[in-house]
């Protein structure tokens, strides 16, 4: 069976990740590393046992033969890298946002249809366990129809102060946040109309980061479902779990409550603390990486190898991220804003 030969973009924290499960899959390798920061990528490389190490992308796929290239660079980086991927002819996984302006969202995806290529977002939540099972009982009628939603998707602070260097360049919606949305669009089949959104801020700006801390929003959906949503990266940090996710869903029949993060699986107990291990998202089995954050990385693998659609298009990560850029806007003017889908989707 042919073996698709992965580039990554990013020797970062992700990308790293990335590599592990490429380099786990029985029909697939990791060709080349790319990185901004060269030592770092030589450091990545050398730990990986990857062989050609680059600073530039553009340099990268001229030099390298590869099926595919995976962007794993901050969330306002994935631009250039994805057009110079496309450009080269290669099929790509992004991480997600897909990008975080209108302009770049639209030149990512005339860029992937002029190029003929194929390109997938990483919005790994459609592969958690939990709302996989809850858009099933969705799609099968168990809930009637759908009607409400509540969705908290929460980070422990750490991750803003420590985790990522970026993260003032950045905002828990377009980190965490695209991940509800595109979430519930999934759940409900539809799209967000209008979004109202309030803001606060100081606790990360106090601690150096100068970034919003919490944003509770309101969600109206085109064929009449509603939700709230609450995306905050100020969990403190003994939370047992990196993440704080609740999410209820209402139906005219019955209704679905998943507690992603405490979910009494396994609770661990020392003298000094309490941990959940996270078995769910990101776990390794015997040293294989396991758990939905990397079966969404391998399934872009699969689908490019079987041919089949990749489970999360190219247009609905554009429509979460034009949600995120109504829901910035609304909590900047405190005014409910329409999302605007013009030119995309
Ligand atoms: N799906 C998930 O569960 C998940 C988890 C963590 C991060 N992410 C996403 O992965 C991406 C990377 O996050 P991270 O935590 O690895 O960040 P990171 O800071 O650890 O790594 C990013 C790397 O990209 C490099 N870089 C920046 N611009 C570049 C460019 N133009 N070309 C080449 N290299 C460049 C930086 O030097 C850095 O080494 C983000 O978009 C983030 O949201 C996804």
């Amino acid at each position: 069976m042919k073996r698709i030969r992965m580039a990554i973009i990013g020797a970062g924290i992700w990308g790293e990740n990335h590599a592990r499960i490429y380099q786990a899959h029985p029909f697939c390798e990791v060709v080349a590393l790319c990185d901004l920061n060269l030592k770092k990528a030589q450091d990545s490389a050398a730990r990986l046992g990857v062989h050609n190490v680059f600073d530039s992308c553009e340099r990268m796929l001229q030099a390298v033969d590869c099926d595919a290239v995976a962007i794993v660079t901050p969330d306002f980086a994935h631009t250039e890298p994805a057009l110079c991927a496309a450009s080269h002819k290669k099929h790509i996984l992004i991480e997600k946002p897909i990008a975080t302006t209108k302009d770049d969202i639209i030149r990512i995806m005339n860029a992937v249809r002029e190029n003929g290529v194929r390109a997938m977002v990483d919005l790994h939540n459609r592969w958690s366990p939990p709302f996989n099972r809850a858009k099933v009982a969705i799609d099968q009628g168990e809930l009637g129809e759908i009607y409400s939603g509540y969705f908290r998707l929460n980070d422990v602070k750490w991750v803003a102060t420590d985790m990522l260097p970026w993260a003032a360049k950045s905002s828990i919606l377009w980190f965490l946040g695209s991940h509800s949305i595109d979430t519930l669009n999934w759940l409900f089949n539809s799209r967000v109309k209008r979004v109202y959104s309030v803001s606060r801020e100081g606790i990360l700006k106090g601690k150096g980061v100068d970034t919003v801390d919490e944003y509770l929003t309101t969600l109206e959906y085109e064929n009449g479902c509603i939700a709230q949503m609450e995306n905050g990266w100020i969990t403190p940090n003994a939370n047992p779990c990196v993440n704080d996710i609740k999410c209820n869903l209402l139906g005219t029949k019955g209704m679905i409550a998943i507690d992603a993060s405490n979910h009494n699986l396994i609770q661990m107990y020392t003298d000094e603390k309490v941990v959940v291990p996270d078995v769910l998202v990101q776990n390794h089995i015997f040293g294989a990486p396991k758990g939905f954050a990397f079966e969404s990385i391998r399934s872009f693998v699969d689908c490019l190898i079987t041919g089949d659609d990749f489970h999360v298009s190219l247009e609905a990560a554009a429509q979460a991220s034009f949600v995120v850029l109504a829901i910035l806007q609304s909590a900047q003017h405190r005014t409910p804003v329409e999302v605007n889908y013009h030119g995309v989707c």
